[in-house]
């Protein structure tokens, strides 16, 4: 099936690469030129474990293929997904101008019938939006044509998203057209073999599944860190508290470790967006409020941390910290919201200096903050620790978790760590002699 797909970001680049590994002639669109020059010679512009091997081998097999031309876009396929950004505008809500432009430009280029597929994480009722714009170009071309617009949300995980796409969990389709249905039965067809995963639902319950889903994990998370605050007050062990819980199956274990808050493209961006369109229907949600609020705390508790261990913030001045881990979270050189952009700019206000190692995040970091006299990234996860007064963890990388704890302690001038991910064992660090501070464990 020949299928067009606007936009080669995450969401864009995954959805295209593997429905082209599933046996579809992919056309992805963007108009970044210098995004699809870079494409078209292999150059992915996301760092994501696995994809650059699809994109290889379909492109090399003729089932894939790159271009600014949107005309051309629009006549490869009947079927043309959206997945184009949805940045968060001033108050939070999500910015659609990107999503409804495609949709116009479909508009002014189709000659025949069209699905328009919105696979951007998209408030609810953005398909009728997205209906309303294609009418509203169509009338002013003076033609008819016959279109749907149908919600198919993306689920992917950053780190594990080729593996996400090829293996959903479910396939969720919100559509009121029959004509619609059987093409989207046809087009997932590939992924249905072994057990149907498609849900198909109306328009509108679709949208909100993809809120629902990311604003469920988000308050697991902030419930969890709320608890870890208490527990740290209370002298309890927050992680014998999580798998005390985890182990009742309708809490179950995943999403409940506490942390330092939680980052990435998705979470705060749909939280936040899912409290505005709460406020726009005239709903008051204090619940999502709170999850947002709680988060925001969150990531500020390393600093906290290293504020009460030196005295005060004002003492941070001068001194310099190690920070390990700068991407929102493993496997992924992301730094969007992440937790690690909240403690250094904090350090920095407070007049200390950094010293950050990420194993694939720094160049991304690099290009986020530039050369400044306050900020060294390291060449590895000891170097970064040179003379510094303390370790800052904030990713959960595999290779913090079992480090050579004489090497560090070599380095670093003292033997301070405060840990964001509750990689190690109090007790033992302490008895080694070691000012350790986690969440949620005293
Ligand atoms: C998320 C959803 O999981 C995915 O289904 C959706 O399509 C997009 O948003 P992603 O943002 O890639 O995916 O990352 P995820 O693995 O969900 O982690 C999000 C954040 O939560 C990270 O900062 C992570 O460190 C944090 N987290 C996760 C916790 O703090 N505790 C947990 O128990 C789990």
């Amino acid at each position: 099936m020949n299928l067009t797909v606007f936009g080669t970001g995450y969401v864009g680049l995954v959805a295209g690469a593997c429905l082209a590994e599933a046996g579809h002639a992919v056309l992805c669109v963007d108009l970044d030129l210098r995004k699809i020059d870079r494409l078209n010679q292999g150059e992915l512009p996301i760092w994501e474990p696995g994809l650059d091997a699809i994109v290889a081998r379909n492109v090399g097999e003729g089932r894939l293929a790159f271009t600014t031309d949107v005309a051309r876009g629009v006549a490869h396929a009947q079927v043309q997904f959206i997945a184009v950004g949805t940045p968060p505008d001033e108050d939070g809500s999500a910015d659609l101008q990107y999503v409804l432009a495609v949709a116009e430009s479909v508009a002014r280029n189709m000659a025949g019938y069209k699905v328009l597929i919105n696979k951007s994480t998209v408030p609810v009722c953005t398909a009728d939006k997205v209906r309303e714009r294609v009418a509203a170009v169509l009338a002013e071309r003076g033609v008819a044509q016959p279109y749907d617009v149908v919600s198919n949300p993306e689920f992917l995980k950053e780190g594990a998203a080729v593996g996400d796409f090829l293996k959903p969990d479910r396939i969720i389709i919100g559509t009121d057209s029959d004509k619609a249905r059987a093409l989207m039965r046809e087009l997932y067809e590939p992924f249905n073999r072994n057990h149907e995963r498609t849900m198909f639902m109306d328009v509108r319950s679709a949208e909100l599944t993809k809120y629902a889903a990311n604003a469920m994990l988000a308050t697991k998370i902030s419930f969890m860190n709320e608890l870890a605050n208490m527990a740290e007050i209370l002298g309890a062990d927050i992680e014998e508290v999580r798998k005390g819980i985890g182990a009742d199956p309708r809490i179950g274990y995943h999403f409940i470790y506490p942390g330092c808050g939680y980052g990435g493209s998705c979470f705060p961006k749909d939280v936040q967006a899912l409290g505005r369109t709460a406020d726009q229907i005239g709903y008051e949600a204090p619940l999502l409020k709170a999850v947002e609020a709680v988060n925001n705390r969150q990531k500020g508790v390393l600093f906290a941390k290293l504020a009460r261990h030196f005295g005060g913030a004002d003492k941070l001045a001068g001194k310099t910290v190690a920070v390990w881990g700068l991407a929102f979270k493993p496997n992924t050189d992301d730094m969007r919201e992440a937790p690690s952009r909240t403690l250094i700019e904090a350090l920095w206000a407070a007049g200390a200096r950094v010293q950050a190692f990420d194993p694939v995040a720094m160049e991304e970091t690099r290009r986020i903050y530039g050369e400044r006299d306050d900020f060294t990234l390291a060449a590895n996860k000891y170097a970064a620790l040179e003379g510094a007064d303390a370790l800052a963890i904030c990713t959960e990388w595999q290779q913090f978790r079992a480090p050579d704890f004489d090497e560090m302690q070599g380095r670093l001038s003292a033997r301070v760590i405060v840990d964001g991910r509750n990689l190690y064992h109090p007790d033992r660090l302490k008895a080694d002699g070691w000012a350790y501070y986690s969440v949620g464990r005293s």
